[in-house]
């Protein structure tokens, strides 16, 4: 499957009404590519499968995980669009900041925050703070008091459920670092009380990421009614309930979650918990949108496998490394030539560095290039300088036009941190 907005004509790959052989001849590879209508699409279809199910009092509050793809233009896209921001990091809060979202559209998660990140949460006015441990909510009750102001918060529940299309990106099993424990839950709800400084508000859950088992998160859901129940008994507020991301994209053929029933299920089981919902989708709304373009260096002739040696690397896209994740391969152009098997490997000093075995595709030369697929949530933003390569420029692409949304880094730039003694 190529994703909507990426299609061929006369045998070139465009992107919306760009031709992205001609993009890469001027901007060069590798070279990260967004759909500007593919992310407002998406966005679309997530408003839209909401507005239909849920009642108009009800409607979620979106937080566009922000981790899946950082770039300032994205995220101000994103912010038109109408969506608010969750963030992981004083890092990310400074982006969203800087895109034009207010405090009180940012959510704030993360197992780990230090005190400068609460300080910077705080000042900035977050709507929220999703508080994963009891020890960081006294961190919080004491920042929040030397800076005289009371900290909205809500506590992530870890529900013990394994959702999420790989071991590492499943994040709700009791064993995982995420979030409180139901019995943790209800210790920290009764801290709280105590704390003059905490003004909890409600529960988060995030139960992994590519979820397509539209079951798996009705498990999950159930888990809340009595848990809301029992909180609210013991004099708790819930007033908001934040049920995280974990839409799936399709990078091969994968049976999509079905977002009608996903948003029945949100209906039935969440709405009549009487609370305001947040949603935290990520790669669904940016997956799709995006493309790496690289350049073929050589095919070299293993003895009983042909290498496509390409100019991106692990460092530029590590999905496949890290997770054997897959992402379709597709030539730039010339599409219709026989078809071999390729190892499509980067230049990186590891055998790790592979994007796919035995992948079959037209033939391919020295200097033609190729689109690696779905690459626009987790890709960009998970690069590295490894091997001292830097990293890629990306574009967005608005119809005909092309925006460089950031600059490929240099060298230059990389040596110029190092400090000779
Ligand atoms: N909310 C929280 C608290 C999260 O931890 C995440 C993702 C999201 C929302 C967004 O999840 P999404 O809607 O994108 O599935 N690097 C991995 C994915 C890591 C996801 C981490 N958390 C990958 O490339 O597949």
């Amino acid at each position: 499957m190529i994703p909507p907005f990426f299609s061929y004509k006369q045998n070139v790959l465009y992107c919306e009404d760009v031709n992205l052989q001609e993009l890469s001849d001027t901007h060069g590879t590798p070279l990260y590519v967004y759909s500007k209508a593919s992310i407002e699409q998406q966005m679309e279809k997530l408003k839209s499968a909401m507005s239909k199910h849920l009642p108009a009092d009800r409607q979620p509050m979106f937080c566009y995980a922000c981790k899946a793809n950082s770039n300032l233009a994205v995220l101000t896209l994103l912010r038109q669009a109408g969506s608010s921001l969750e963030i992981v990091s004083e890092g990310e809060l400074r982006r969203g900041l800087a895109a034009g979202f207010k405090g009180e559209q940012i959510v704030a998660t993360g197992v780990g925050k230090t005190a400068s990140e609460i300080k910077a949460l705080l000042e900035a006015n977050v709507h929220q703070i999703n508080v994963e441990s009891i020890p960081e909510l006294y961190h919080i009750q004491e920042i929040a008091e030397g800076l005289n102001v009371k900290a909205p918060i809500v506590f992530r529940f870890n529900p013990d459920i394994s959702g999420g299309g790989h071991d590492k990106i499943s994040t709700g099993r009791a064993h995982d670092k995420f979030g409180l424990t139901y019995t943790e839950l209800l210790k920290a709800f009764e801290i709280s009380k105590g704390l003059p400084h905490i003004n909890a508000l409600g529960l988060s859950m995030h139960i992994g990421s590519q979820v397509f088992e539209v079951q798996t998160f009705r498990t999950a859901f159930q888990k809340l009614p009595d848990l809301v129940a029992e909180l609210r008994v013991a004099g708790h507020t819930i007033e908001r309930l934040d049920i995280g991301g974990g839409f799936p994209i399709q990078y091969l053929d994968e049976d999509l979650l079905d977002l009608e029933a996903y948003a029945q299920w949100v209906n039935e089981i969440i709405v009549p918990l009487d609370a305001d919902i947040i949603m935290e989708p990520g790669r669904f709304l940016v997956g799709n949108a995006g493309a790496m373009l690289s350049e073929v260096t050589y095919v070299k002739q293993g003895d009983n496998r042909s290498f496509l040696v390409i100019d991106a690397a692990m460092n530029d896209l590590i999905r496949p490394s890290l997770y054997d994740a897959y992402h379709h391969i597709i030539p730039m152009q010339d599409k219709s030539r026989a078809e071999a098997l390729y190892d499509v490997v980067g230049p990186i000093c590891e055998s790790g560095d592979t994007f796919s075995q035995d992948r079959k595709l037209p033939e391919l030369r020295a200097k033609e290039r190729v689109a690696i697929l779905s690459a626009g949530a987790y890709g960009f933003c998970m690069a590295s300088n490894y091997n001292t390569r830097p990293m890629a420029a990306e574009v967005l692409i608005d119809g005909d036009q092309a925006h460089v949304i950031r600059k490929r880094q240099t060298v230059e730039e990389l040596l110029e941190r190092d400090i000779l003694i």
